[in-house]
């Protein structure tokens, strides 16, 4: 039996990896999800079977409740809240772990005094656990709009924390070293919670799918550390890969927006409320604005063409009249590529799951190192609810905040078609340079009724 259990964890291991991998491209991510929740059962399975479960009843009423919940949720959530319900599974998964802490403590120091290898991993299950439970739900209320996405200070805020910081650890070393206090370890639970709240919210909205990411790495590791608690390797091994490719995603998203964690976490930046309507920053500056038919004479008649989808897309659900309008302009015989930016959207791999759902050709997705180039050579770019992401200022403009975040090149091309409501700001809630460039097309709307509109406009030419 123990062979069988030991092989089992070894597939689900081995299918949890392959998983992964086949996750980092959007042509086989299907598979790869498919693959780690086929890992996910068979490791629960043999887990159950393996235990000494003394009554099954809870087991069986959780996996009901909890499927119910997470499969109407999952149907129901729309893809621009996916942020937040990631945030929220993260949150339970923390809390579950530190729970499956808290039990052990109070099951191994009834009679005797701990002993310290549990001790170790049962306080940490519990720290970080306590964290990403408190501070997940503080991210998804910023996202969901039921706590400020302004970053929230106050005094000594950093002292604080560090003092609340240097207590848990104290009162650990003591639970680790000397006894098993109830008390201590009480403050230790009450600590750590309060300290997923301090943690979030000094954070700015706009950063909140970075410190989402952040937290799936911990929650991963809570679940590790809950795995030694209870000596079972399969939740080691899943705790450890979650841990890491959480850790991997926000550096990836650190790296595209050219920023560090430490100023992610720290600085404050941009507030999340922006693109639910910000301020109009046109000023005394013009901009040329075009109706149906001139936007669908520019894109018809082009012989090549960049699509740069952005978070205007996604809000709009445009992407089926997107990968209309990308057929018909290639029945044209226009070359049509697709420019994807790393952090367009809301979450990373936002515009290639949007495009896919749509069935649009992988083989016309390009990443920004890969497209940037062409630009140049393009007779036309268009644009469909992106700002931030294709914004000169984080090229040009040394004091604007996005000032050396890696952009798409787009204002090098011959023309450049912009389809947005108003010329509101995006999450970074700052102007856009481009919007006033003389070959700079405006083409008001939303993006789904305007990417209609031109399709048909584009089938009478
Ligand atoms: P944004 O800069 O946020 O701009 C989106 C634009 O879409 C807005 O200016 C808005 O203008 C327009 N829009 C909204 N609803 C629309 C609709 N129904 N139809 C047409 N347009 C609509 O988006 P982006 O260029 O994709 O950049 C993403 C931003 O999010 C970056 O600042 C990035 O750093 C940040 N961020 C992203 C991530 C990830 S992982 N993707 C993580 C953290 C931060 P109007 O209101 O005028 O329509």
């Amino acid at each position: 039996m123990n062979t069988i259990i030991e092989l089992s964890y070894i597939l689900a291991a081995a299918l949890f990896i392959l998983g992964l991998k086949y996750m980092s491209s959007p042509a086989s991510a299907r598979k790869g999800n498919l693959m780690a929740a086929v890992a996910m059962f068979i490791a629960i399975v043999v887990t159950l079977l393996d235990r000494q479960i003394i009554s099954y009843t809870w087991i069986i009423v959780g996996i009901i409740l909890g499927s119910i919940i997470g499969a109407t949720s999952a149907r129901m959530v729309k893809m621009t809240a996916m942020p937040q319900m990631v945030g929220i599974f993260n949150g339970f998964g923390g809390g579950a772990s530190a729970l499956v802490a808290i039990a052990e403590f109070f099951k191994l120091s009834q009679n005797s005094n701990l002993p310290m290898d549990s001790s170790i991993t049962i306080i940490l299950g519990v720290i970080i656990g306590g964290v990403t439970f408190t501070g997940s739900f503080i991210a998804f209320g910023k996202l969901e709009g039921f706590i400020s996405g302004s970053p929230v200070t106050f005094p000594l805020q950093n002292v604080v924390s560090a003092l609340i910081l240097i207590v848990m650890l104290v009162l650990s070393v003591y639970i680790i070293g000397w006894e098993a206090n109830w008390l201590f370890f009480y403050i230790i639970i009450g600590l750590s919670l309060l300290y997923g709240v301090l943690f979030v919210i000094p954070i700015g909205g706009a950063d909140m799918p970075v410190v989402i990411s952040l937290l799936n790495s911990f929650s991963g590791l809570a679940a590790c550390a809950a795995g030694f608690v209870v000596k079972n390797d399969i939740l080691i091994i899943a705790g450890s890969l979650v841990g890491a490719a959480g850790l991997i995603l926000t550096q990836i998203m650190c790296k595209a927006m050219n920023r560090s964690l430490a100023n992610v976490l720290f600085s404050a930046f941009g507030t999340g409320d922006m693109a639910a309507g910000g301020t109009t920053a046109a000023g005394d500056k013009s901009v040329h604005s075009i109706d149906n038919e001139e936007a669908a004479m520019v894109m018809g008649y082009a012989q090549s063409a960049i699509i740069v989808p952005g978070y205007g897309m996604a809000a709009a659900q445009a992407q089926h009249a997107v990968r209309e309008l990308t057929e018909l302009l290639q029945g044209r015989g226009v070359d049509v590529k697709f420019a994807i930016h790393p952090v367009a959207g809301r979450m990373p791999g936002h515009m290639n799951v949007l495009l896919a759902e749509a069935n649009v050709p992988y083989n016309l997705l390009y990443d920004m190192d890969d497209i940037n180039p062409e630009f140049a050579h393009t007779d036309v770019v268009l644009v469909i609810g992106a700002n931030d992401v294709i914004n000169p200022a984080a090229r040009n403009d040394t004091t604007s905040p996005i000032y050396g975040m890696p952009i798409l090149d787009v204002d090098k091309a011959r023309n450049v078609i912009i389809v947005k409501r108003s010329l509101n700001p995006g999450f970074a809630g700052i102007d856009n340079e481009l919007f006033y460039n003389p070959k700079t097309l405006m083409y008001f709307g939303s993006a789904k009724e305007k990417i209609q509109e031109l399709v048909s406009e584009v089938k009478k030419l």
